[in-house]
């Protein structure tokens, strides 16, 4: 199914991004900076740490959509008692998706992301209502079994996401409660990177999750097309 974008959010997003004084050169470069190949995890969380203050204004001048998107999905699924939905906002950010899930009417979400910046950015708005710096990996993350109705996983670096373990995908599982559903969205052609492929396939073929939708949005200022793969816990 591909989905478009409301003309208002384009246009909002539009009018920010003319109103700032950060061009889209700026924001490019600070892209490339972030989305380095081969760093590894540790120096990827300090360039985060290092430009939490700019990210935001990247964002509105790469006319960056994720958040809206994937905020409409949770609407999809949720029609109704939105603020009975606890939502964890895996690789939160400074708290974009957080944002437009609120303009929505969810309330309950908390944030997990390795780097302080970032959570003291989406904290300065009080976006979350619990913040928990860790990373995605293979450890075992201090929340209690089945404790979120749905997990958000938006654009975690594509490095990172790419290389996930199968442990990973059973944490993000275990933290879930059983019907809840768990939305992976990044770049399309990231799906369908083979490690990535298999692991998400595996946790499907033991029975611990299924891809019940996909959804395609292209981005309209550069065409290309993001993915969000709606996966739901047994
Ligand atoms: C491109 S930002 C996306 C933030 C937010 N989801 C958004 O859409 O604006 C990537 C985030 O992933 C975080 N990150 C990096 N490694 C991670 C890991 N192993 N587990 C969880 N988050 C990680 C970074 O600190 C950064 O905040």
């Amino acid at each position: 199914m591909i989905l478009a974008f409301k003309m208002e959010d384009r246009e909002r997003l539009a009018s920010e991004a003319d109103e700032m004084s950060y061009s889209l050169d700026d924001g490019k470069r600070l892209l490339e900076f972030l989305v380095e190949k081969g760093i590894d995890n540790e120096t990827l969380v300090h360039r985060y740490n290092d430009k939490s203050e700019e990210y935001n204004k990247m964002q509105v001048v790469r006319r960056y959509m994720a958040p809206t998107s994937i905020a409409d999905t949770l609407c999809a699924l949720y029609p109704s008692n939105r603020e009975n939905v606890l939502i964890l906002d895996a690789a939160a950010g400074t708290g974009l998706v957080s944002a437009e899930a609120r303009k929505r009417g969810f309330v309950q979400i908390d944030a997990l992301d390795p780097s302080e910046g970032m959570l003291e950015e989406a904290m300065k708005s009080n976006l979350y209502q619990r913040y928990i710096c860790d990373v995605i990996g293979d450890n075992t993350l201090d929340i209690a079994n089945d404790t979120y109705t749905v997990l958000t996983l938006v654009s975690l670096t594509s490095e990172i996401l790419k290389k996930l373990s199968v442990k990973c995908y059973e944490e993000l599982v275990r933290v879930t409660k059983s019907g809840g559903y768990i939305l992976i969205n990044h770049y399309d052609y990231i799906f369908d990177t083979d490690i990535m492929k298999a692991n998400l396939a595996d946790l499907e073929s033991r029975g611990l999750w299924k891809l019940t939708d996909r959804h395609y949005v292209e981005e309209p200022h550069n065409g290309v097309r993001r993915c969000t793969c709606i996966y739901q816990v047994a």
